[in-house]
């Protein structure tokens, strides 16, 4: 039993009568035609008593109609403003760190005791973090929700990783001036292309299970170990090279930073696998710090004509020395592919995904009719990146420097 002092209740239903109220406004990302939560969730919520208002056209994009939320029991209001006057919880995909420019706007409108739950970059954002904080809102970051068991079904990193990892095979093949599959045709037979996945967390395993149903030869590397058993399980031949990988994880389940001198010796033990490959998938991340050049320009220039990189850590730096975020580069005739956002290339389902986390996730919150924050929950407290007025999480305070100004609360 939690103590009565670690939890802070915000709203009751037995006392005011009104119900709690999550608002969604519509995305502001430029390109970004994703929606927190879709008609589905609506009615979910509304079962745990909550009522969901949303910006008119909130989901349009993303094949949302207003109809087809009110038809769920949700409320259309005019604008964002009326969003954010009105709800005690709002439901973004992107905001602070995330959403710099655009999403300005939406930090100026929240208040204080307003919950907020989004993507925020909060280990690449500290300044922005800073913001949300000073509007003394009780901010959520998705980013930090935590790697356990439990929170698996709120996790949306691993709901965009899923697009992106399948999206990046996608990308490929459309590139590839090959088949994926063999074929034994009348003109001969076309052997199946070669594809070497480097990373194999969330969105590598979705780029090698997709590049199998395509018909590729695939192999996979990651500096975990641990991941070798799910590589080989989908079907992919997992490289083995001769690194010391003990210590490769934290505690968390993600890949440490690892020595200049390891990330070398693994360029040079690579290089020969990704020569051979039609196509490359780069998906390496250290969460915090920049993302490994795992493919210098030297080794790109040894790998055929024709043959493609999508690399996944584009918008973190890039895993490939070449790349350039947001664009296609030609090498020697290798294409470096660079997307940027591309969880919210597939916006029907990657908003579908994201609407279960939240709600997942507002429901935890969720008890006796009202939210309760229970700080001393091992998913409440790991999410929350600030509340009254100060930054809390511990990373993120990291990333702010001692003394700061960030204060733990
Ligand atoms: P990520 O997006 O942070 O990184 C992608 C992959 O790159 C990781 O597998 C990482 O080990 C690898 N990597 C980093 N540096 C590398 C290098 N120098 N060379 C080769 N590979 C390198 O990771 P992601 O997808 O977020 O998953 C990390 C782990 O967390 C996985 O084991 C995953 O199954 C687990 N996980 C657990 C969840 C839960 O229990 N709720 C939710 C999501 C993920």
């Amino acid at each position: 039993m939690h103590s009565r002092s670690s939890r802070v209740s915000f709203l009751s239903l037995e006392l005011d009568g009104i119900a709690m109220k999550v608002g969604v406004p519509k995305e502001t990302f430029p390109g970004d035609a994703r929606v927190a939560l879709i008609p589905q969730s609506v009615s979910a919520l509304e079962k745990a008593g909550v009522e969901v208002i949303l910006e008119n056209g909130a989901g349009a994009d993303a094949g949302f109609s207003d109809a087809a939320y009110q038809e769920k029991g949700g409320r259309i209001v005019p604008d964002c403003q009326t969003v954010f006057k009105e709800a005690d919880f709002i439901a973004l995909i992107r905001a602070g760190g995330a959403n710099p420019e655009a999403g300005a706007a939406h930090v100026g409108m929240l208040r204080e005791g307003q919950l907020l739950m989004a993507f925020l970059e909060p280990l690449a954002a500290p300044d922005a973090m800073q913001q949300l904080a000073a509007t003394k809102a009780s901010v959520f970051a998705m980013e930090l929700m935590p790697r356990i068991t439990r929170a698996q079904s709120m996790d949306a990193l691993s709901s965009m990783a899923t697009v992106s990892g399948y999206m990046a095979v996608v990308l490929a093949a459309e590139r590839l001036p090959k088949f994926f599959p063999m074929f034994m045709t009348a003109a001969g037979t076309i052997s199946p292309a070669k594809v070497f996945v480097l990373g194999a967390g969330v969105a590598g395993l979705q780029a090698i299970s997709t590049a199998r149903r395509l018909g590729a030869v695939v192999e996979a590397y990651d500096v975990r170990p641990a991941v070798k058993e799910q590589v080989e399980s989908l079907g992919a031949r997992f490289v083995e090279l001769e690194l010391e990988t003990a210590d490769s994880e934290d505690a968390g389940g993600y890949a440490k930073d690892q020595s200049e001198d390891f990330k070398r010796r693994q360029q040079e033990l690579m290089a020969d696998h990704i020569r051979a490959s039609d196509v490359v998938i780069t998906t390496a991340l250290v969460p915090g710090a920049k993302a490994p050049v795992l493919v210098p320009g030297l080794v790109v220039e040894g790998m055929r004509p024709g043959s493609v990189i999508v690399d996944l850590a584009a918008e973190k730096g890039g895993n490939c020395e070449p790349t350039k975020a947001g664009e296609i580069v030609l090498q020697k005739g290798v294409s470096i592919i660079g997307p940027v956002n591309l969880g919210a290339s597939l916006p029907t389902h990657a908003s579908q995904m994201y609407s279960t986390n939240m709600t997942t996730f507002l429901q935890h919150l969720i008890s006796d009719g009202a939210i309760t924050l229970d700080l001393e929950d091992e998913i409440t407290k790991g999410s929350l990146m600030a509340h009254g007025g100060k930054v809390v999480h511990p990373a993120v305070l990291e990333t702010l420097g001692a003394g700061q100004g960030g204060g733990a609360a």
